[in-house]
């Protein structure tokens, strides 16, 4: 069985056909990271206008390279959301249509529910249940998860995602866009213990999260500073461990708290190479599991909504022909 996968949601349009006895067979992704950083972050029209020029040549392209027909696919599935609006119809548009052409059934994904699954991509799969961390972009979140489309929310970010604050800490770092694996490489550089910024929440019980006071630490933190290029790095280093710190604790708390023995981190932040690590530490000194996605399918990609699509045909979710896009959708309202 093969499914075909659109990921149009932001500012990455991805393609990828996953097959179900050899995986990830083709995968196309365009990234519009270039268009996009001269504003310092996504212009939502430009965005949606870019996934036009970019989804046919890149369907055409892993069609071709998975040497398959219209015949061969089995489902289309697409992104529905969340996401931003425009960038979301024209995935959506266009795959409601190529599976209603090729009279195919047609699957609509959640765009978290396809980066919790991304991680079952590898050779090593996480099984049900288990706690999931869900960090992107948009998107901060614990989850218990009992199986596919059982997600029961048990602590998110209040305000920014940590994704988000890596962009605008970055931002007023003056060091680029997109923020994550800009603070990351200049965190290499940095002075350990040269600033320390606080763990925000971790002293008050339960599971959520709030990363926009750790912005404004960095504003400040910065105009008191010499803007220097060692400053700069050493502000990268203390934001980048903040965060790391703040969601390790919330992570063994979650863990505790549930008994649950596996942990899978997914979505943009989790290709963060400090976060890893110390979740890794940390989950192996405490007999606990931890998965991740491969780093390509960490970011936004086609592969994870093939793969959700295969689950998601396999439960036998298939779309009627009106096709409906949501910016605003909470996972746990799946089922
Ligand atoms: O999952 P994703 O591609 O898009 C959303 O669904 O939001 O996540 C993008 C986010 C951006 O905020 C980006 O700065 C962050 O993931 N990110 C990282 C790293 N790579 C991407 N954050 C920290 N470290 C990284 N290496
Ligand atoms: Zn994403």
């Amino acid at each position: 069985m093969k499914i075909l996968g659109i990921e149009t949601s932001c500012d990455e349009t991805g393609v990828a056909i996953f097959d179900d006895k050899a995986g990830i067979i083709a995968q196309a992704l365009y990234s519009q990271i270039e268009l996009h950083s001269e504003y310092g972050g996504v212009v939502p029209e430009l965005a949606s206008r870019d996934h036009i020029r970019k989804l046919l040549p890149l369907v055409q392209e892993v069609m071709k390279q998975a040497l398959a027909k219209p015949e061969d696919i089995d489902a289309v599935a697409y992104t529905a959301g969340p996401g931003l609006i425009g960038a979301l119809l024209v995935g959506v548009g266009f795959g409601r249509a190529l599976a209603y052409g090729w009279n195919k059934p047609a699957l609509a994904i959640h765009h978290m529910e396809g980066h919790l699954l991304a991680p079952m991509l590898e050779t090593d799969k996480p099984e049900f249940p288990f706690l999931a961390l869900l960090v992107s972009g948009g998107h901060t979140q614990i989850y218990q998860v009992a199986g596919l489309g059982q997600y029961e929310l048990l602590g998110e970010s209040l305000d920014d995602a940590a994704g988000e604050a890596f962009d605008k800490t970055a931002k007023l770092l003056e060091i680029g866009y997109p923020g994550g694996p800009a603070i990351s490489e200049w965190a290499l550089k940095g002075t350990p213990g040269k600033y320390v910024f606080p763990r925000p929440m971790v002293n008050r019980p339960g599971l959520d999260l709030s990363f926009s006071g750790l912005k404004t630490f960095a504003a400040n933190t910065i105009r008191a500073g010499d803007g220097s290029d060692q400053t700069k790095a050493d502000i990268a280093l203390a934001f980048e461990q903040a965060v790391v710190d703040t969601l390790a604790i919330k992570c063994k708390r979650a863990l505790e708290q549930t008994g649950l023995k596996r942990l899978v981190v997914a979505g943009g932040v989790s290709a963060n190479r400090r976060l890893r690590e110390k979740l890794s530490e940390e989950t192996k000194a405490r007999g606990y599991q931890v998965y991740y996605p491969r780093p390509e399918f960490c970011t936004d990609n086609g592969a994870m909504i093939a793969y959700a699509g295969y689950r998601r045909f396999q439960a036998g979710c298939f779309e009627p022909l009106a096709f409906n896009a949501k910016a605003r959708w909470p996972l746990a309202n799946l089922s």
